[in-house]
């Protein structure tokens, strides 16, 4: 279980910046913290248009074509080559308690999903249009990118009751550039709480190593490289309670996690990885796509 929450620790939360363009105040926050909260950055209602969009799609989904797990703690989606081809497609990973004893959903199709990725912001109108405001290009551009390109989209659906818990990890372990340039942006869709499995942070951790990498040995198996073996402070994560429509930025080096979600409410959430073309991306990184989907910016 992840209790490590120290609540009456300040968070650096702000209201969504007019036009997106972040301050200085914001910045020395997000240099200091590691992560960044504004509030209202998108409406309650473009939050719905993307949710219902995520719902058309699992509409189509055939549960007993597609059986991936994704599981942060069980490691479930290493050597699936589902997982490992999903960074220039649609494609949707069961939590690993959606099935029951004789293969069934245990609940419906939306409430068994743990996330759909990696590129419905390139393939997808609605998710275009949600990944690709002026004002979220504006929050990029105040960041320090010579040429931003999004890597990946995830739609995390955490659902009710079995949505799975997400171990204390850096994203940077998994989408590495060298130089390291991956910042994350995470939207909630639905109001996120300590209850449903909020996001939490250690702040100013991002200060410290990167801890594990993760990459294709010679052998083309996924695997990890630990790089630093410190454990990660105790007690020492604040809650990100957001409200639907807030963004959470955090640096691809900000240690975070997230409790199970046992409670009745789903804690629907988007998130998009930005990283710098400008840095040499490893053709050992899991996330690689075909010629046919080139990476693209804001634009
Ligand atoms: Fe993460």
């Amino acid at each position: 279980m992840a209790t490590i929450v120290a609540s009456n620790s300040r968070v650096p939360s702000y209201p969504a910046p007019a036009g997106g363009q972040l301050t200085a105040e914001m910045l020395a926050d997000f240099d200091e913290f590691g992560f960044l909260i504004l509030r209202d950055f998108v409406s309650v209602e473009a939050c719905d248009r993307l949710r219902a969009r995520a719902a058309e799609l699992t509409e189509e989904l055939d549960p007993a074509a597609v059986r991936s797990v994704f599981s942060a703690l069980q490691q479930t989606q290493l050597g699936d080559s589902y997982f490992e081809e999903s960074g220039d497609k649609i494609r949707f990973f069961f939590e690993s308690d959606a099935f029951d004893d004789n293969g069934e959903l245990r609940q419906s199709k939306i409430d068994s999903l743990n996330k759909i990725g990696h590129a419905m912001h390139d393939l997808d109108p609605v998710f275009d249009a949600f990944s690709r405001t002026p004002e979220l290009a504006a929050t990029v551009g105040s960041l320090n990118y010579v040429d931003p390109i999004v890597l990946q989209s995830m739609y995390i659906l955490k659902p009710p009751r079995i949505g799975g818990e997400v171990h204390c990890h850096q994203d940077s372990t998994f989408l590495y550039t060298e130089p390291e340039s991956c910042i994350g942006f995470w939207f909630a869709l639905e109001d996120a709480t300590v209850d449903n499995g909020c996001m939490q942070f250690i702040p100013g951790a991002h200060k410290g190593p990167l801890k594990q990498l993760h990459y294709r040995d010679d052998n083309g198996q996924m695997t990890y490289k630990t790089l630093d073996d410190t454990p990660w402070p105790e007690g020492a994560a604040v809650a990100a309670e957001a409200k639907a429509g807030t963004l959470v930025i955090f640096d691809g080096r900000a240690p975070h996690l997230s409790g199970p979600n046992l409670s009745d409410q789903s804690r629907h959430a988007y998130t998009l990885h930005v990283i710098d073309k400008e840095s040499r991306y490893p053709a050992g990184n899991w996330l690689q796509r075909g010629a046919n989907l080139p990476f693209r910016g804001f634009e």
